[in-house]
């Protein structure tokens, strides 16, 4: 879909450690690989701008690992790299993410000098027996503490991420950390399902060892349920299942990547998707090292057919609050509504999907079926 919105993501593939249930790519490095990886993710970025110089970039993104990690001057010269080289419109939503070990008074004020409005802080959880069982390296005082400091240094678009279904975790845990990031004035929640990833060390102690014992698919929906009534209560709109905003913080980035806009992702394992073409990142520093200094064009790469397209709009657009707009799915060659006239008739009568100005949409006391939803409604 062309929304006329055009993302930038940027891959920081470093971490202070692991973590127990994280299988992003990220690893510990020294400042002298880390230096490497931000003289090859430069060129990539000056190499490729002529793609995209008549795009105006509305959103950047920059992800993990932690960006936080690194000294800030490395992100300082990624800002100047794309303020010298891209359209960047004046309102460009640009957000960091960051762990609340490794932020400091001196790295948000650079961010806040480079540009950068948006901090979106790893929090997970603000009870400390919760954080240690996922190796989390701080504590819940000092993630509280980060999201002051940011305020301190004049961020006001501040988001946290918190997990749900950690082991031990109970409801009222959960509800105790949004009040608590509510009244730190937060913005933005994102509270996400916490997934089971293979190879990570949750995996192993829960679905191998068995060790650990984590809640159950219902107990995680129950929290959930609990989670979206106190926020929305609180004033914070969900506009997609796993994230809630004070009206006008929605992030602008994910939404046009949940409804399928373009964007270019730069560094390791970062994909793109523009002019109908979806492009994968590589996931190894050799290979990525080798691609940006041989000049190979990154369209090259894998593309979507058309059935892939359908189903990755399908996936990403039920999931807003707003669903997803039929014309989009016209314009890929498909007619759901009489192509599963059958399936969204029963859905609708049930009031478990609507259909509304356009859009087809999951209806909000059904949010915990979507992907059952989607999955009959793929074509
Ligand atoms: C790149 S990290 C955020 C920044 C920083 N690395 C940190 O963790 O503080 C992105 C987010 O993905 C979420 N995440 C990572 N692994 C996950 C998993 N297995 N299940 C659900 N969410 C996960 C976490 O909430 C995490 O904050
Ligand atoms: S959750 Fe964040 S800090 Fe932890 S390993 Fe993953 S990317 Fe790194």
């Amino acid at each position: 879909m062309n929304n006329n919105n055009f993302g930038i993501y940027i891959h920081i593939p470093f971490c202070m450690s692991k973590c127990a249930y994280c299988s992003f790519v990220s690893k510990r490095a020294n400042e002298a690989e880390i230096k490497e990886y931000f003289k090859h993710l430069n060129r990539q970025i000056k190499q490729e701008s002529n793609k995209f110089k008549n795009r105006h970039i509305t959103s950047i993104y920059f992800g993990g690992g932690t960006p936080s990690f690194v000294d800030s001057r490395y992100i300082v010269e990624v800002m100047e790299h794309l303020n010298n080289f891209y359209n960047l419109a004046n309102d460009c939503e640009i957000t960091i993410e960051c762990n609340p070990c490794s932020i400091t008074e001196q790295k948000l004020n650079d961010y806040k000098k480079s540009g950068i409005n948006r901090i979106s802080f790893g929090v997970q959880s603000l009870s400390d027996e919760c954080l240690q069982i996922i190796g989390r390296k701080h504590n819940a005082k000092q993630a509280i503490l980060a999201v002051e400091l940011a305020k301190k240094c004049g961020f006001e678009n501040i988001s946290a991420d918190l997990l749900i279904g950690i082991p031990n975790q109970t409801s009222s845990m959960l509800l105790r950390d949004v009040k608590m990031l509510v009244g730190a004035g937060v913005k933005h929640i994102s509270a996400y399902m916490l997934m089971l990833e293979e190879g990570t060390r949750l995996y192993e102690a829960v679905c191998i060892n068995k060790s650990i014992s984590i809640a159950n698919d219902d107990e995680c929906v129950n929290m959930y349920n609990c989670a979206y009534t106190l926020l929305k209560k609180e004033g914070y709109n969900r506009y997609e299942i796993s994230n809630f905003a004070r009206a006008g913080y929605e992030c602008k980035h994910n939404i046009n990547y949940w409804q399928s806009g373009e964007y270019v992702g730069f560094g390791l394992s970062a994909y793109s998707f523009y002019d109908n073409k979806r492009i994968d990142g590589f996931n190894k520093f050799d290979d990525y090292y080798s691609f940006v200094t041989q000049g190979i064009p990154a369209e090259s790469f894998e593309c979507l057919n058309k059935k892939q397209q359908i189903e990755e709009t399908l996936m990403l657009g039920l999931r807003l609050q707003k669903g997803i707009s039929l014309k989009s799915l016209l314009n890929l060659g498909y007619d759901i509504l009489s192509e599963k006239q059958e399936v969204i008739s029963l859905y609708i009568k049930n009031q478990i999907i609507q259909i509304e100005d356009g859009y087809l949409k999951v209806a909000d006391n059904m949010f915990g079926a979507t992907n059952q939803i989607i999955l009959n409604l793929l074509p």
